[in-house]
């Protein structure tokens, strides 16, 4: 096997225990009021989601899954959740998209108010839910932003088929650029998570893709909307033309941030150099 892996702590040491450690920080719950249910707004319409969807149809993508078949490891492994995603991403088997929500669901309370700055497709979204209704005693907030209709389209199909109609109420989908996500959060409702899947839509118009301007402007707006014992949550792409200066732009963000607030670091595979990268900036 020849993944090799980089685990760089912009803040402090560069080893795997530190990365383990990140992703075990405690997060105290929040007293978040639950704001009235919203659906969909794009260019002013507003649609309400109503299709019921049996509980055993959710496909849960913040539980871990993975499976170890490689030789030498044992395929029972007492290794779970955490440790299992992680050495999963280390063995070349996880995707970075699990490793972010993996860390998602170390920080994300019950009744949190989350933002998915480019919903797409809607799998990061679907996951924020999870986590937010975790136990269905506290109900969270889940804003989801695109600029694209059809991204919303496709979020709110995929919460149609995955979704109770409770789960489905605490999502807000805005057609909107993400640098514009502090007009969409309440004044002084404290967020969570602030999530980034930055490129184009998979399946979708490769031309409409996040730019480095707007990005910034969207991070710092998440600088300024995150709580305490919060994450801003990157994967970001390289392989297209555009993403590797915009991905630049995140570092270079990340690495100004004060070190006694927060704590940055970029996870990355060292030998597959156009594989998307990782960035968490958690606020202390
Ligand atoms: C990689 S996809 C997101 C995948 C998605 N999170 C999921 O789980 O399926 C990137 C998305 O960013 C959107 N996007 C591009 N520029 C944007 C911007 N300035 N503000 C918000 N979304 C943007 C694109 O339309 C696209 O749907």
């Amino acid at each position: 096997m020849a993944t090799k892996i980089s685990i760089s702590f912009r803040t402090g040491k560069s080893t795997l225990f530190n990365a383990v450690a990140f992703f075990k920080l405690w997060s105290p719950s929040s007293n978040v009021t639950f704001p009235p249910p919203a659906t969909m707004i794009t260019n002013g319409h507003r649609s309400v989601c109503t299709k019921q969807i049996q509980q055993s149809q959710i496909s849960v993508s913040n539980q871990s899954a993975f499976n170890i078949s490689v030789p030498g490891f044992p395929v029972d492994s007492p290794l779970s959740g955490l440790e299992d995603v992680m050495i999963g991403y280390i063995l070349g088997k996880t995707k970075a998209t699990e490793v972010a929500h993996l860390a998602w669901k170390y920080i994300v309370q019950e009744g949190d108010t989350v933002v998915d700055a480019t919903c797409g497709n809607g799998h990061d979204t679907l996951a924020l839910v999870k986590l937010v209704t975790a136990d269905k005693t506290q109900r969270g907030r889940v804003y989801s932003l695109d600029v694209q209709k059809f991204a919303l389209e496709k979020t709110l199909a995929l919460l149609d088929e995955s979704l109770d109609k409770d789960e489905k109420e605490i999502v807000k989908l805005v057609e909107t650029c993400h640098s514009k996500m502090h007009e969409v959060v309440p004044k002084g409702e404290p967020v969570r998570v602030v999530a980034f899947n930055l490129g184009y839509l998979p399946g979708g118009d490769k031309a409409l893709i996040t730019g480095p301007k707007t990005t910034l402007m969207a991070l710092e707006s998440a600088k300024d909307l995150l709580t305490h014992g919060g994450l801003i949550s990157v994967v970001g792409y390289v392989g297209h033309p555009g993403g590797r200066e915009e991905f630049e732009t995140v570092l270079e963000f990340g690495s100004r941030l004060p070190v006694d607030e927060w704590s940055c670091c970029e996870l990355r595979m060292l030998n597959r150099p156009l594989a998307p990268v990782l960035v968490f900036m958690f606020k202390r």
